[in-house]
């Protein structure tokens, strides 16, 4: 029966006092944004109104558009763990084929690109091997785009694929280098180069893996992106200077040596990435005590 409901009664076990707590809290910062930074209610409009086109040209979910304004914010890094985004990301294709371990990813016979092998461990925050980890693994293509995303006759998995770590925790593939792109759907919002400029920001992002680790041990999979040392991309990041963490930079070198290229079978240079990841196990202390490895 609800014909009796008293309009002003609220159900004091109802409340939260964290909610209340952070929701003052938010409007003091946006007082002080307001006093002290000159913030209007149209800038906040202004802002509101082009993640809303952002979301509308792109599809991802409203809160994977707003990340550029804060995700730096809660990255961590400082446990040295590897920091993870903890969500998926939108460009994810399940279901991609396994690879050997050391392997190659699927790749078209005339994929574009200097071919890449990145190669690195995966250990617990003791410092010990990850053994048996499902690494998933993709990346766009040399023209900067994901396969499996657009009907542009690129096979589904295309640069797509996962293998599983050896017993010392490693993990190897030849692929080819990605590039920095831009998202081409949220870069033809009307507003959003110019939004970009304004901020001293590319319309790019810089070169990265995705990787995706799951493991029965993990106390949580992992997601994220690897960049790669250098590129020049990373401090004008659409989506934040900050975004690819010191913490989450391959070392990369390019080798031109003739009998080296001929060797690895490749008909031109060919650049390696080391990548150590350091992952949260339900075994590992709160601080990572890894001590700086050489794979
Ligand atoms: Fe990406």
């Amino acid at each position: 029966m609800t014909s009796h409901v008293d309009p002003s009664y609220i159900d004091p076990t109802q409340i939260n006092p964290r909610a209340v707590r952070l929701v003052e809290a938010f409007k003091d910062a946006l007082a002080r944004l307001r006093d002290e930074e000159g913030l209007t209610f149209a800038d906040l409009n202004a802002a509101t109104a082009l993640l809303q086109k952002m979301q509308h040209a792109t599809g991802v979910p409203l809160a994977t558009v707003a990340m550029p304004l804060y995700s730096e914010l809660f990255q961590g890094g400082q446990d040295g763990y590897t920091p993870s985004n903890d969500v998926e990301s939108p460009t994810v294709i399940h279901g991609s084929p396994h690879i050997d371990n050391p392997g190659t990813l699927p790749m078209r016979p005339d994929e574009p690109g200097t071919p890449l092998i990145a190669s690195g461990r995966l250990l617990d925050g003791n410092g010990k091997p990850l053994a048996g980890a499902k690494l998933e693994i993709y990346h766009a293509s040399d023209d900067g785009t994901y396969s499996g995303l657009y009907d542009d006759g690129v096979p589904t998995h295309n640069l797509r694929g996962h293998q599983f770590t050896d017993d010392d925790g490693r993990y190897a593939f030849t692929t080819i280098t990605p590039v920095p792109y831009a998202d081409a759907f949220a870069s033809a919002v009307d507003g959003i180069p110019e939004a970009a400029a304004a901020l001293g920001r590319s319309l790019y992002r810089p070169a990265h893996i995705h990787y995706e680790v799951h493991h029965p041990d993990l106390v949580a999979p992992w997601y994220g992106e690897i960049y790669f040392t250098g590129d020049p991309v990373i401090p004008v990041d659409f989506v934040g200077p900050k975004m690819a963490h010191p913490a989450l930079l391959a070392n990369t070198v390019l080798h031109g040596e003739p009998e080296d290229i001929a060797a690895h079978g490749f008909t031109g240079p060919y650049r390696t990435a080391q990548f150590d990841f350091v992952l949260k196990t339900r075994t590992s202390p709160e601080t990572a005590t890894v001590k700086e490895t050489v794979a």
